[in-house]
C-alpha cells in the first residue's frame, strides 16, 4: 500500500514521541512491504514561532492531502499569555474543525502488568476495558460568541455551548455502533438535570437506541460518572459524551491505566483523513529530556493503521509488540515503582520496533 501520513510533532515532548512513531511506521512499512510517505508540518507553538500562526495554511493543505495525520502535542508556558486566537491549542482545535473529525475514540484498557503504577487498587482496576467516545468539533470548545465584554456591572465573559441535533446524532450513532461490536453496553454521560443541551442529547440517545435493540443504554450524570469511573470502572463498555465532559473524563480515566502516557486516540470524520494523537499533553516539565512515554503515540499509530488504512494485521502487530515490550518489563519513568529501572523515550521506541520485527519474522504471536 502507498499512503501519505503527515506527522505534526508540535511542542514539548511532541517531537520526542513522534520521532518514535516515525521509526515505527518505517519498520511497519519494511516488514509488511508498504510504501509510507511521511511528510512533516508545523503546528502549535512551533508554528507560531516560525510563521506567526498556530495552524499555517501549508500545514492544513498537507493534512488534507494525506490519508491520516499523526500529532504529538501542542502548547507550553511560553505561549500561555497570548490571546486566544494565537494560542498553540487554537491550532489543534482549528485542525480538528477543518478536518471535521467529530468523533474522538479513547480506548482505556487496564493491563495487569501496569496496575501497580495506578493510584487505584488492582482489584478495582482489574478487567477494565472501555472506549470513551467524545464529541470533538462542537459544544463549548467552538460555540460563539466567546468573548469578554463590558456590561453595566463591569467586565463579563461568555462562552457558548452550542450543538445541532445532527452533530449529536452522528456521534451518538457511532457510540451505539461501537457498543454493538463490543459488549453491547452504552453509557451516555450528560448533565440533563441542569443543561438544555443535555436534555436534547438524552432525547437523541433514546431515539437512536431504537435502531440498536441489542445495545443496553444507561444515562449517567457527569458528576456521578466522574465518581463511578474510579469506584467501579469495569461497568463501562462504551461511554459516549459531549466535548468538554469527554475532555475531563478521559484524563480521569487515564489514571486507571497507570499513566496518561499509555493512552492513544483516534479522531475520525465522515470521510476525510483521521487525526491520531496520544492524549497526554506537551508536558513541558519533562520536554527534551528523553523521559516521555512514547507508548500512547505508538498505540495511536496502531489506531491509524486500523481505522485510516484498514491494515488490521499491521495494527495488531503494533499492539502486540507494545504489549510484549511492557510484559518483558521495559518501562519509561512514568511507569516505574520506586527502585525499578526505566529506559528513555528513544530506547522504548527502539524496543517496540525490535519486538515487531522479531515477532513477525518468527511468527511468535503469543499474546
Ligand atoms: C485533549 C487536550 C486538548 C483538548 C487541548 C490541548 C486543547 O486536552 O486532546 O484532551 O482539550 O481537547
Ligand atoms: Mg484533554
Amino acid at each position: 500500500m502507498q499512503a501519505t501520513l503527515t506527522i505534526l510533532s508540535g511542542d514539548g515532548v511532541g517531537p520526542e514521541v513522534t520521532a518514535q512513531a516515525e521509526k515505527l511506521l518505517t519498520t511497519v512499512a519494511t516488514v509488511f512491504h508498504h510504501d509510507f510517505y511521511l511528510p512533516t508540518g508545523l503546528i502549535g507553538g512551533a508554528a507560531l514561532e516560525a510563521t506567526g500562526e498556530p495552524l499555517p495554511d501549508a500545514t492544513l493543505s498537507l493534512c488534507r492531502q494525506s490519508e491520516a495525520v499523526l500529532l504529538g502535542a501542542v502548547g507550553g508556558p511560553k505561549w500561555d499569555t497570548l490571546p486566544g486566537n494565537k494560542r498553540p491549542e487554537t491550532g489543534l482545535l482549528g485542525l480538528r474543525k477543518a478536518l471535521q473529525v467529530f468523533a474522538n475514540l479513547r480506548p482505556i484498557l487496564v493491563w495487569p502488568e501496569l496496575s501497580g503504577a495506578s493510584p487505584l487498587k488492582p482489584e478495582v482496576l482489574s478487567g477494565t476495558d472501555m472506549v470513551l467516545v467524545r464529541e470533538l468539533t462542537g459544544g463549548l470548545y467552538f460555540g460563539v460568541p466567546r468573548e469578554r465584554r463590558f456590561e453595566d456591572s463591569g467586565l463579563a465573559v461568555v462562552d457558548t455551548l452550542h450543538y445541532t441535533e445532527r452533530e449529536m446524532e452522528r456521534l451518538i450513532r457511532l457510540g451505539f455502533t461501537m457498543a454493538q461490536g463490543r459488549r453491547g453496553q452504552l453509557i451516555s454521560v450528560d448533565k440533563a438535570n441542569v443543561l438544555e443541551s443535555s436534555r436534547l442529547w438524552r432525547e437523541v440517545v433514546e431515539r437512536v437506541s431504537i435502531e440498536f435493540p441489542g445495545v443496553q443504554v444507561q444515562h449517567m450524570l457527569v458528576d456521578s460518572a466522574a465518581m463511578q469511573l474510579v469506584k467501579n470502572p469495569r461497568q463501562f463498555d462504551v461511554l459516549v459524551t459531549e466535548n468538554l465532559f469527554g475532555d475531563i473524563l478521559s484524563d480521569e480515566a487515564a489514571t486507571l491505566t497507570g499513566s496518561i502516557g499509555m493512552l492513544p486516540s483516534a479522531s475520525l470524520s465522515e470521510n476525510g483523513p483521521g487525526l491520531y494523537e496520544p492524549i497526554h499533553g506537551s508536558a513541558p516539565d519533562i520536554a527534551g529530556q528523553n523521559l516521555a512515554n512514547p507508548l500512547g503515540t505508538l498505540l495511536s499509530v496502531a489506531m491509524l493503521l486500523r481505522f485510516s488504512l484498514k491494515l488490521m494485521r499491521e495494527a495488531e502487530a503494533v499492539e502486540r509488540a507494545v504489549r510484549s515490550v511492557v510484559s518483558a518489563g521495559y518501562r519509561t519513568r512514568d511507569l516505574v515503582q520506586p527502585g525499578e529501572n526505566w529506559i528513555g523515550t528513544d530506547k522504548m521506541g527502539d524496543k517496540v520496533c525490535q519486538y515487531l520485527r522479531e515477532e513477525e519474522q518468527n511468527g511468535e504471536h503469543t499474546i
